[in-house]
C-alpha cells in the first residue's frame, strides 16, 4: 500500500505520527507492507514560498493508494487561504465527491448528551463533497460601494447527486445495521424548492432499487434537534455539502469532540484517490507539547484502511481504539487525557 502522508500544520505532525505508529503496528500484525511519502504542504511552506500546491502535486499524490492529512490552518496565514488552496481544492481536484463522517460515540468518553451511551450514538454521515455552495461560483458588483451586490451560487447536478445518493445507499445496505436499514435524506426541500427537489427526486428514484433499505427525509434544522434529542434515530444520512459541514459538527460535539471525530474525502472511482484526516484543526495553542489528542487520526487511520483494501486491520483499530478510550484515557480533552500524545498512540499499539 502507498501512501502519501501530508502532515500539514500546528499539531498535525504529532497525531500524523500516531497514526503511522499504529500503521505499521498493524500492518505487521496483518503481515502487509506499506510505503509512505511525506508532502510539506500548509502553512509553513506557503509562508516560505508563497506556494501552496505546487505543479504536478495532484499528480504526484494520485501515485498513492490513498492520502493521510494530518490538519491545515496557520496562524500567520489569514483565513481562506489554505482551506481553498489546499484542502478544498484537493477534495475538488481528485473529485472526491463522498465525504464520509462517522459518529461513534466509543466507550468511555463523554457525551454532552445526558443518558446517551454508545448504543444510541453510532450512525454515519456521508456528505456530498464537490456542489453546492462550494463551487466557488459568484461574485460582487460595484464591491465596497453602498450599493454593493454579493452572489454565492449552490449548484447540484443529476449526476452529482445520484452518484453520492447511489453510494450512500449500497453502504447503507453494506453497514447492515441489525436495527433495520434506514438512509435519511437530509435537505431543505421547504425552501430550496429547485435545488433539493432534485436532490429529493434524485433520492426518490435511486431509492426505488432498494427496496431492503428503509427511506426517511429530515429538514437540516429538525435534523439538528433529533440528533440532540433521538440520535438512535439514525443509521445512515446523506447531505448536501454545506448541511453536511454543519450537522457534522454537531455530529462531532455528541461523539465527544474534535478529539476523536475522523472523516474520508472519497473517490470511489475506479482509479480514484481518496484522502482521510482528523477533523480537527492545526490547534496551534497545544503544538509541540505532547498534549493533543491522536484518536481521531488513529480513527481516520481506521478508515483508510477500511476503504483501501484492508478492512480486518480497520477492525483491529477500531477495537484497539475502543479499548484505550474505555480503559485508560480520562478525557479526551488536550492535555487532560491522563497520557500524552506520544503514550495514547503506543496504548492503542498495545492493545493491537
Ligand atoms: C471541514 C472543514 C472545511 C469544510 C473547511 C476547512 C473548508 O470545515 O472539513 O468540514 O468546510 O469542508
Ligand atoms: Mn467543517
Amino acid at each position: 500500500m502507498k501512501i502519501a502522508v501530508i502532515p500539514g500544520d500546528g499539531t498535525g505532525p504529532e497525531v500524523t505520527d500516531e497514526a503511522l505508529k499504529v500503521l505499521a503496528a498493524v500492518a505487521e500484525k496483518n503481515s502487509f507492507e506499506f510505503t509512505t511519502t511525506h508532502f510539506d504542504f500548509g502553512g509553513e511552506r506557503y509562508l516560505k514560498t508563497g506556494e501552496i500546491l505546487p505543479d504536478g502535486a495532484v499528480a504526484d499524490l494520485q501515485e498513492h493508494d490513498a492520502i493521510f492529512l494530518g490538519a491545515i490552518g496557520h496562524p500567520d496565514v489569514a483565513p481562506g487561504i489554505l482551506e481553498k488552496g489546499l484542502l478544498l481544492n484537493l477534495r475538488f481536484a481528485m473529485d472526491q465527491y463522498i465525504n464520509l463522517r462517522p459518529v461513534t460515540l466509543y466507550p468511555g468518553v463523554e457525551t454532552p448528551l445526558a443518558g446517551k451511551s454508545p448504543e444510541d450514538i453510532d450512525f454515519v454521515v456521508v456528505r456530498e463533497n464537490t456542489e453546492d455552495m462550494y463551487c466557488g461560483i459568484g461574485g460582487f458588483l460595484k464591491k465596497g460601494t453602498p450599493d454593493e451586490v454579493a452572489s454565492q451560487t449552490a449548484i447540484y447536478t443529476r449526476k452529482g447527486c445520484e452518484r453520492v445518493i447511489r453510494w450512500a445507499f449500497e453502504y447503507t445496505r453494506k453497514r447492515n445495521n441489525p436495527k433495520g436499514k434506514r438512509l435519511t435524506l437530509v435537505a431543505k426541500t421547504n425552501v430550496l424548492t429547485y435545488g433539493h427537489d432534485l436532490v429529493w427526486r434524485t433520492f426518490e428514484e435511486v431509492g426505488a432499487e432498494y427496496p431492503d433499505v428503509e427511506l426517511d427525509y429530515n429538514h437540516v434544522d429538525a435534523c439538528c434537534m433529533w440528533m440532540v434529542k433521538n440520535p438512535e434515530f439514525y443509521d445512515v444520512i446523506v447531505t448536501t455539502n454545506m448541511f453536511g459541514d454543519i450537522i457534522t459538527d454537531l455530529g462531532a460535539m455528541i461523539q465527544g469532540g474534535m478529539g476523536v471525530a475522523a472523516g474520508g474525502n472519497i473517490n470511489p472511482d475506479e482509479g480514484g484517490t481518496s484522502m482521510y484526516e482528523p477533523m480537527g484543526g492545526s490547534a496551534p495553542k497545544y503544538t509541540g507539547q505532547n498534549v493533543i489528542n491522536p484518536i481521531a487520526a488513529i480513527a481516520a487511520m481506521s478508515m483508510l484502511l477500511e476503504h483501501s483494501g484492508q478492512p480486518e486491520a480497520a477492525d483491529q483499530v477500531t477495537a484497539a481504539i475502543k479499548q484505550v478510550t474505555g480503559t485508560k484515557m480520562e478525557s479526551q480533552a488536550a492535555g487532560r487525557m491522563g497520557y500524552g500524545t506520544t503514550e495514547i498512540g503506543d496504548l492503542v499499539c498495545e492493545h493491537l
